[in-house]
């Protein structure tokens, strides 16, 4: 393979990318264009276009992707209640591809013949972001430098920045790798390293202590859609002023905080703490919208498969026809998931305590106690005596 000559680079502005666009000049000769996208990671774009032009960019991208991010991407991960290993709302993994899809569509309109992305060689986001390009454009040439490159050390890397007048980072930096957009918040690196470890007050930005959070509860209330979060309060919000709202809102009660193990899809387990508040007053909502409008069989292959749409989000396989015929299921499931659900946000819990829908499958005649009882209970004993005949044919077999 020839040497790239134009090269469309996914651009935060933060210290790798920044090298990264001055190495691709000095190592390939190459023009390079830097893409960056505002999935609301809360920084001055004008800033970051600035930047990445000053550091050696012919050209350089902003797109505004909050709403089609939580629109496309996280609303249908919501939907299927893909949490990956349970807890993980996938905010970097879901990121990802429609980052790809805007870089291959750059490339394409600006005739570039390589996109370019920071990710390392041990991480799972290169193969999000590499599986996706291949998947959305399989001719493309998809470059890493940070894999390729000499530098061994953060110091090397800055020094290489001096050297090449670009800005390095003069504020202390948080000893932690961060990725943030509106969803989700990852954090990783430094005493996070060592699981035993209780995370530290300074990993945490968004969310406050729960130690810290007002002493009486706040009850809110989540309006849904056809599985689609709509409003708050009764008050009807677009996807990214709801979402920011309850970030919030949540981050103030101390909601959303998850520190787990997990396993990387390159085989290592690492130690990630996530702060998701928004997506986590979602998610607990969403769930108990389908305890009360989903027949059981349908929510129990839904849950199945709600392990398989997170596995395959977290590996990269966005693009796919699974993920495809996954929405399709999820989709049918969500056909009359309308309705409200209130919720008792205190101390870093968020508890459902209430949820009603037109299309509520609770019939109160069937499950009361009292008077109004409309079950009729003679015929359990029919049920109990078929229920139970396997067990007692088993049983005659093999007394115990
Ligand atoms: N472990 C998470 C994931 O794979 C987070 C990755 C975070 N990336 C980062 N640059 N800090 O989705």
């Amino acid at each position: 393979m020839g040497r790239p000559k134009k090269v469309v680079l996914a651009y935060s502005g933060g210290l790798d990318t920044s090298v990264i666009i001055r190495w691709l000049i000095e190592n390939y000769g190459c023009e390079v264009i830097a893409f960056s996208a505002d999935v609301g990671q809360q920084e001055d774009m004008e800033e970051v276009r600035k930047k990445a032009l000053a550091t050696g960019a012919s050209k350089a991208h902003i797109y505004d992707l909050k709403d089609e991010f939580l629109r496309e991407y996280c609303f249908s991960a919501l939907r299927a209640q893909a949490l990956y290993e349970g807890k993980y709302p996938l905010g970097t993994a879901l990121n990802r591809p429609i980052i790809s899809k805007y870089l291959v569509e750059v490339a394409s309109r600006e005739g570039a013949d390589a996109v370019a992305h920071g990710a390392t060689g041990k991480g799972n986001d290169q193969v999000r972001f590499e599986a996706s390009v291949m998947a959305l454009n399989p001719n493309l040439r998809c470059l890493a430098p940070v894999r390729e490159w000499e530098f061994k050390s953060r110091e090397e890397e800055m020094e290489y920045a001096q050297k090449h007048g670009i800005p390095v980072p003069v504020t202390k930096e948080r000893p932690y790798s961060i990725d943030l957009n509106i969803w989700s918040i990852s954090i990783e690196c430094g005493i996070l390293e060592d699981p035993w470890i209780e995370p530290p007050e300074d990993a945490y930005i968004i969310t406050k202590n729960p130690l810290e959070a007002p002493e009486d509860p706040l009850y809110i209330e989540i309006g849904f859609e056809e599985g689609i979060p709509v409003s708050l309060n009764g008050e009807p919000l677009d996807p990214v002023t709801l979402v920011t709202r309850l970030n919030e809102i949540g981050g103030e009660y101390g909601v959303g905080r998850i520190d787990m193990v997990e396993n990387r899809l390159v085989g290592i387990k690492s130690r990630e703490v996530y702060e998701a508040p928004g997506a986590t007053i979602l998610y607990t909502a969403h769930r108990e919208m389908e305890h009360l409008c989903l027949d059981r069989e349908t929510l129990r292959l839904k849950d199945h498969l709600s392990v398989k749409y997170a596995e395959i989000t977290y590996y990269g396989y966005w693009f796919s026809p699974l993920r495809e015929a996954l929405d399709a299921f999820v989709d049918k499931t969500q056909e009359r998931l309308t309705g409200t659900v209130r919720l008792k946000l205190y101390k870093g819990q968020c508890i459902p305590v209430g949820r009603r829908s037109p299309y509520s499958l609770y019939d109160y005649n069937l499950a009361t106690y009292e008077a109004a009882d409309a079950f009729e209970h003679q015929a359990g004993e029919g049920f109990c005596k078929i229920w139970g005949l396997p067990l007692s044919v088993v049983a005659k077999r093999r007394p115990r």
